[in-house]
């Protein structure tokens, strides 16, 4: 739910993925969009919903996701400061294609469809920075459907923490730290299973020492093994 509705001044733009526009092209874009803040928890958007708007993060961190049966969900991405969401609707004019959440509270910019639809008309390098953006979630769908089609659920958080290891692995004498900010549900959530699936499949690889689990951490001890169980 939403706590404030703020109408801004002209919004300073958040470094994004439309970093690549000239800063009048940025400020054009956002100068009618409306500031909101949500508290952790939030939902900012719900799959089905109708969609009048879009958003850019300020700060804060959202989480787009599916729901499914039994209280299970898919999570598709995460967002942070600079990213954009909402422009599917805001393009086909279609109700909304996920849940958005926050995970942190989160401060938005909000334009409505037309102001961003003008925008998009008069400018092709914010026409062409949307693009790029779709072409890139586009992917990350791609591996998504591979990961869920073609590996079982050890294959799928083998590649879950050989993903994070590539972004943010730092070297120890031991082996490869990684950052685990996630819940076991929210990381449930990303590989598609239930929670108490992904606990056992955690233990088991730490009872095969492919993995040392920590505190909001783990230690990958064997790689290789690792990148056996995604092939
Ligand atoms: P919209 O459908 O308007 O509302 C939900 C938003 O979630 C959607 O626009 C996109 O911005 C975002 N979204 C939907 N599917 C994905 C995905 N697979 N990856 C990243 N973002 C997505």
């Amino acid at each position: 739910m939403n706590r404030e509705n703020v109408p801004v001044g002209p919004p300073a733009p958040p470094a994004s993925i439309f970093s690549d526009l000239a800063k009048e092209d940025l400020e054009a874009l956002v100068s009618t969009f409306r500031r909101r803040t949500f508290g952790r928890g939030d939902t900012l958007v719900e799959v089905g919903g109708p969609g009048g708007s879009v958003f850019l993060i300020e700060s804060g961190r959202v989480r787009i996701s599916l729901p499914g049966s039994e209280s299970r969900e898919v999570t598709l991405a995460h967002m942070g400061p600079g990213d954009c969401f909402g422009e599917m609707s805001m393009l086909d004019g279609e109700p909304r294609s996920a849940t958005v959440t926050a995970v942190e509270d989160t401060v938005v910019l909000e334009g409505t469809r037309s102001d961003f639809r003008r925008s998009l008309e008069k400018s092709p390098r914010i026409a062409m920075s949307l693009l790029v953006m779709m072409s890139q979630r586009l992917r990350a769908a791609n591996d998504i459907i591979e990961s869920l089609s073609f590996l079982d659920v050890q294959g799928r958080v083998a590649r879950l923490l050989l993903e994070i290891a590539a972004k943010s692995g730092t070297e120890t004498a031991e082996g490869l730290s990684i950052p685990l900010p996630y819940t076991r549900q929210e990381m449930a959530n990303l590989v598609s299973t239930s929670r108490e699936t992904l606990t056992r499949v955690l233990k088991n690889f730490e009872r095969l020492q492919y993995i040392k689990l920590q505190r909001r951490k783990a230690v990958i001890l064997n790689a290789p093994r690792l990148r056996l169980k995604t092939q």
